[in-house]
Formats: structure tokens, C-alpha cells, sequence
């Protein structure tokens, strides 16, 4: 509870529960009093003015930077802000991977993977003439690893994957996955969208290549995402949108450009945005995040417990590692469609997520065109999944 008044939108919305956080979480007061204070105090464009105001919220932006690169133990010029995670992949699809990946190369990838991890790769393989393979998922939402040596070969140039699946919860063994893919000389590209808002991550020690998030999905600002760009590949990427930020010197028939990441930040970028979700990732350091994790293991616990009790329920993904150290899990309910659960439940102010959730290729593997998801964060309290439970009974005699 203690946590949950941290959060505005609670006290605005008192009948509120809020179980679709792996969507977008909420933000805590210190986030949004963050960008009032940017706009109502210190608004200018950045790395433009040589007034002191302007000189101030570049300081500003690039203390944003600095924060998160902290976040990530990475340096400050490894930091790319991003419009969102998915900004984040195009921009390595486009600046690295085009330029990389040639004909008869292979990308793999994980049948989990939302559609942002997917498509833009479906792109590259299409215009180079690249094969897209992938890591198979278990029947029980894990990952075949078994598998991982045969499918990473001297072929292989990229792997791209989630750091933990949107749809089952399942968390990818990332050492196992880079070990791997660095063996033959295949880079990484890690989608931490979900894994954020919940546990550390540290990429120099896990040595991946490149990274992604969204700000808003770890209590930031919509608008704003990262992506992390190894020192060694900055210089071998091409800008991938041109304009004003970005240019060392400009003739009327050509360019040299800036390092990174200047050349990957073309215009003007999310300042605010950036602001906030450094003070985003400040107000997350000041929390106990294994605390967090094991509150959000035992509540959705609780969850799938609750829901193993009633019948003509199927839960998805790896139920027993759930219940131990997860924070969602996603199921169907017999002849009922997983839209009108979330349309029953949102009747009684329950907010969850019903659908395919972007990542259709799974979904049409498991014959399951549309499932109900629960997706929990730190301000998740017992009451909220208590009376989750309390719903799902009445829908079930229904
Ligand atoms: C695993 C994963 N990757 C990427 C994304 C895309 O995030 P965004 O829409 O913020 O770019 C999502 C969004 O749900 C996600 O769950």
C-alpha cells in the first residue's frame, strides 16, 4: 500500500485495479512532478542555444542520459534516446543490420517475440535475402534450448530475443543465448521491454551488443525508449533518420557526422521525456527490487492458484517457475472468448490485457487466437488479485 500512494493515478482513480502493467505501468509523483518542473521552469531546446538557459536543460538531457547509462552499468555515449522500444530494433534493423546481413545470412530469433522483434527482421531478411530462424517454445511457454546449438551455426549474424516473454512470463536465459550467439561471432540484440520494471540488468557484464526498453513501461513518460549500442559497432552504424543534431560539417552535396549518439538522434528529441524517465529509474533505485519481485511472485501466485481452483481454465507458460518468480501469466477460459472476460472483468474496474498481445505467430502455433492476461507491478496489492479472483468466479458460473 505503501507504494501504491506513490502513484497518483490511484488517489484519482480509487476503484481502479490496474492489472494490465506489462502494457504500460503507472507513474509514481516523483515522474510526473519531473516533467512539470522541466516545462515550468527550464524549457529550451538543447544542444542548440549558446544562452545559459538553453546550456542548462542540455545539462539537463545529458544528465538524463547519464542516469540511465548508470542504470544499465554502460557508458553515457552507449545510450540512445529512442521514441520506445520499438524504435529502438528498427534503428538497429536499419543502421546495423541492413549493412551487415547479406544473402544466405541468418537471424534467429525466439517463438516469442512480439511482433516489434519480429517484423522489423522480417524487413531485413526480405530486402538482403536473409533466413529468419527460430528458437522453438516448449509446450509449457518455455524455451527450446536444447536446440540453440544446431539452430546458432556459422551462418548465424544476429540474435535478437526477449529478455522475458510478454505473452507466457517465461524469462530467457540470456547467458545461455549470448554465450551462444558469441561463439560464432553473432551479435545480440536484447528486447528488455518486459524485464525492466523488475529486475537489474547489467549490460557489460552480460556483454550484449545491443538493447532496448521502453520508458514507459518501467514508471517513465511515454515517448522516450533506449537502446543501448555497444562502443565497438557505434562507428560501423549508419544514422538512421538524417537531420538537424546529428552532422559534424554539411556541404550542399554531402556530410560528415557526429559520433554516437549524436548521429543516431536526429532533431529535436523527447527532452522532458528523457528527464522524466531518469527520474523514473532514480525513483526505481531507491526501491528494494528483490523485494519487489518476490511481492509480485507471491501475489501472482496467489493469481494462479486462485485459478487453478476454477475449472475450464487453461493457464499458458511455465506455471511452476510463475509461481516462483514470475509477475504475469496469461490463459483461456473455455467457451468464453478472452475479450469478453476483460470486457466482464473491466465491468467491475479491472483493467487486464485480452488478445493475441502482438505476438500472433505464437498464438496461431497454440491455437489460441486470443487469451486473458494479467500483468502485475510493485503497487499491485493482495486486495487487487483477491477481488481479480472474486470476478473470475462469478464468470465462471455465469
Ligand atoms: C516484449 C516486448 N517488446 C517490445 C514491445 C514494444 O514496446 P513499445 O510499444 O513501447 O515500443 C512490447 C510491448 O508490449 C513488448 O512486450
Amino acid at each position: 500500500m505503501k507504494l501504491k500512494n506513490e502513484f497518483p493515478i490511484f488517489q484519482h482513480n480509487k476503484e481502479l485495479i490496474y492489472l494490465d502493467n506489462a502494457a504500460t505501468t503507472q507513474k509514481p509523483q516523483k515522474v510526473v512532478d519531473a516533467v512539470v518542473d522541466f516545462y515550468t521552469k527550464h524549457n529550451a531546446n538543447i544542444h542548440r542555444g549558446v544562452y545559459a538557459f538553453g546550456e542548462q536543460a542540455t545539462q539537463f538531457y545529458e544528465d538524463a542520459r547519464a542516469t540511465v547509462a548508470q542504470h544499465l552499468n554502460a557508458q553515457p555515449d552507449e545510450i540512445v534516446f529512442v521514441k520506445n522500444a520499438t524504435e529502438g530494433i528498427n534503428l538497429v534493423a536499419y543502421s546495423w543490420a541492413m549493412e551487415h546481413i547479406t544473402t544466405g545470412d541468418e537471424i534467429l530469433l525466439t517463438e516469442y517475440e512480439h511482433h516489434a522483434n519480429l517484423l522489423p527482421w522480417q524487413r531485413v531478411a526480405h530486402k538482403v535475402g536473409a533466413i529468419i530462424r527460430f528458437l522453438p517454445v516448449n509446450d509449457n511457454g518455455t524455451l527450446a534450448y536444447d536446440q540453440l546449438n544446431t539452430l546458432v551455426n556459422k551462418h548465424t549474424k544476429l540474435v535478437a530475443c526477449s529478455a522475458l516473454s510478454n505473452v507466457t512470463g517465461a524469462k530467457t536465459d540470456l547467458v545461455k543465448i549470448i554465450n551462444s550467439a558469441h561463439s560464432v561471432g553473432a551479435k545480440v540484440l536484447v528486447d528488455a521491454a518486459q524485464l525492466m520494471a523488475h529486475a537489474k540488468i547489467d549490460v557489460h557484464n552480460l556483454d550484449v551488443d545491443f538493447l532496448v526498453f521502453s520508458g514507459h513501461k518501467v514508471f517513465g513518460p511515454t515517448g522516450i525508449g533506449v537502446l543501448f549500442i555497444k562502443k565497438a559497432l557505434q562507428k560501423e552504424m549508419v544514422p538512421y533518420q538524417l537531420g538537424g543534431g546529428t552532422v559534424f560539417e554539411v556541404d550542399w552535396q554531402d556530410a560528415t557526422y557526429l559520433d554516437s549518439p549524436q548521429k543516431f538522434e536526429a532533431g529535436t528529441p523527447p527532452i522532458a521525456q528523457a528527464i522524466g524517465l531518469a527520474a523514473a529509474l532514480k525513483w526505481l533505485q531507491q526501491q528494494d527490487i528483490q523485494a519487489i519481485a518476490q511481492h509480485e511472485a507471491t501475489l501472482i501466485k496467489t493469481v494462479i492458484e486462485g485459478l487453478e481452483q476454477l475449472p475450464h481454465i487453461k493457464l499458458l507458460g511455465p506455471i511452476d517457475e510463475l509461481k516462483k518468480s514470475g509477475h504475469l501469466v496469461s490463459f483461456v477460459v473455455d467457451d468464453i472468448h478472452a475479450h469478453d472476460v476483460a470486457a466482464y472483468l473491466s465491468n467491475h474496474n479491472i483493467a487486464v490485457r485480452a488478445g493475441h498481445h502482438c505476438a500472433q505467430p505464437l498464438a496461431k502455433k497454440w491455437h489460441v487466437d486470443a487469451s486473458v492476461r494479467v500483468s502485475l507491478a510493485c503497487y499491485n496489492i493482495k486486495d487487487d488479485v483477491l477481488n481479480f479472483l472474486k470476478i473470475m468466479q462469478k464468470i465462471k458460473k455465469l
